[in-house]
């Protein structure tokens, strides 16, 4: 039986809020309310403490908050923050550092992992400023519970209600108790386009969307493993339970994915990584048009699977995954590529397919390994992710087996 601190702030759904307390202690957990200012006007504060059965934290500086030890030490007693529904402006208040009530201040206070469950209008989760903020709690290793789809109080139709409290709970109990097949394994995984800037304005990108890695990066969370998304730009919210490095170009990507390559028990490279980048780094500023032709310089970017390859050499891990987007003969070239970047699978994707592939939420592969080669034939990215994961599995057994 753990603690949980739930942080409730001011949204429509706080009262979903006291279902989230129902499920976590249906699975015999204790729950600590705090609320902020504006939450207290959604729900009363007395909801919350009779169905936690404590006093609920609604005041920083509350006569007696201070010298009940029970308050003080939340910070250091809880074994989980969970803020539903988290509010545009608690999500700023932490990605910026701002401590002005209990929950913000608890926020910077504590150590024990952080779980938000976003929930605001449409426009304000599509703002850039949400969401660089948003970027920045998930960079720090704040889990997210995404957003639903529906209808909004505000009367709009569209993403930005707050989870179902099931599925909150069930976010918070796989931290709590983590479990599955991949429990205590770092898997990374790398999703998305890249983009290459040819000037201020301007950049060379491509049709990935990010789904398969999103994909492969949300049930490696579901198997209990610790997940790093390296992403590129993406409108695809954070898969719940992974944490979140967003890069822009494919230097950028090698960058992220080189720090943690050392530690990484599983690397599965879904992104669509530019091949080449304007030389110099792209112009500064605007390149203004002329009547004469521009030639753009391109110059290759470094294959981020092929160093990873090269680093481990012939040590067992980290497992090492490659995609390939074929119009050809995708077991031939699947092939050729798994022996040139020295990696364990290709999932060589067939992308003259109209059905699948960029864009869709459908992927038709052959999975490529040493060993001979596996047609998925046209089914959900959901279904491949969880075979290519099968296939990690099994080559980290086997990797433990040959040690
Ligand atoms: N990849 C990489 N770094 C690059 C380019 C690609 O790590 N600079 C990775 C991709 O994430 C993917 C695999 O390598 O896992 C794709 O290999 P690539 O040789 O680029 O093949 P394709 O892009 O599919 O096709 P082509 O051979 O035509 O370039």
């Amino acid at each position: 039986m753990a603690l949980v601190a739930l942080g409730v702030s001011g949204g429509i759904g706080a009262y979903k809020a006291v279902e989230v307390v129902r499920g976590l202690q249906k699975h015999g957990h204790e729950v600590a309310a705090i609320m902020t200012r504006s939450a207290r006007r959604f729900v009363g504060e007395v909801t919350f403490e009779a169905i936690t059965r404590r006093p609920v934290i609604t005041d920083q500086y509350a006569r007696g908050a201070n010298a009940d030890i029970e308050h003080i030490s939340l910070a250091t007693d809880a074994a989980l923050l969970v803020v539903a529904p988290a509010t545009a402006n608690i999500i700023g208040k932490f990605a910026n550092g701002i401590a002005d009530d209990f929950l913000t201040s608890l926020y910077l206070a504590t150590r024990a992992p952080v779980l938000i469950a976003p929930a605001m209008n449409t426009n304000m989760l599509e703002h850039e400023a949400v969401r660089r903020n948003l970027t920045t709690l998930g960079a720090r290793g704040v889990r997210f519970v995404e957003p639903g789809d529906g209808y909004l109080a505000c009367g709009w139709i569209g993403k930005g209600r707050l989870a179902d409290p099931e599925a909150i709970v069930e976010a918070a109990v796989r931290v709590l108790e983590p479990r599955g097949s991949l429990l205590g394994r770092l898997v990374v995984v790398t999703a998305g386009p890249t983009y290459e800037d040819i000037d201020a304005v301007r950049y060379i990108g491509n049709r990935s969307s990010g789904r398969m890695g999103y994909a492969i990066a949300a049930e490696a969370a579901r198997r209990g493993a610790r997940v790093i998304l390296v992403s590129g730009p993406s409108a695809l919210a954070a898969p719940s339970g992974a944490e979140v490095i967003s890069v822009r170009s494919a230097a950028e990507m090698h960058a992220a994915v080189g720090r943690h390559a050392a530690q990484a028990d599983v690397i599965v490279m879904a992104a669509a990584v530019a091949d080449y980048t304007p030389a110099d780094g792209g112009a500064e500023g605007k390149i203004e048009k002329a009547e004469a032709p521009l030639d753009l310089r391109l110059v290759r970017t470094p294959d981020i699977l092929a160093d990873l390859g090269r680093a481990r050499g012939q040590a067992p891990r980290p497992v090492l995954i490659g995609f390939a987007a074929e119009s050809g003969d995708p077991v031939a070239r699947g092939r050729e590529k798994l022996k040139r970047k020295g990696v364990d699978l290709i999932v060589a994707n067939d992308i003259s397919r109209r059905d699948a592939g960029f864009d869709s939420d459908l992927n038709a592969a052959t999975l490529v390994d040493a060993n001979g080669d596996e047609p998925f034939p046209l089914g959900p990215k959901t279904a491949l992710a969880s075979i290519v994961l099968d296939r990690a599995e099994r080559l980290l057994n086997l990797a433990r087996d040959r040690r």
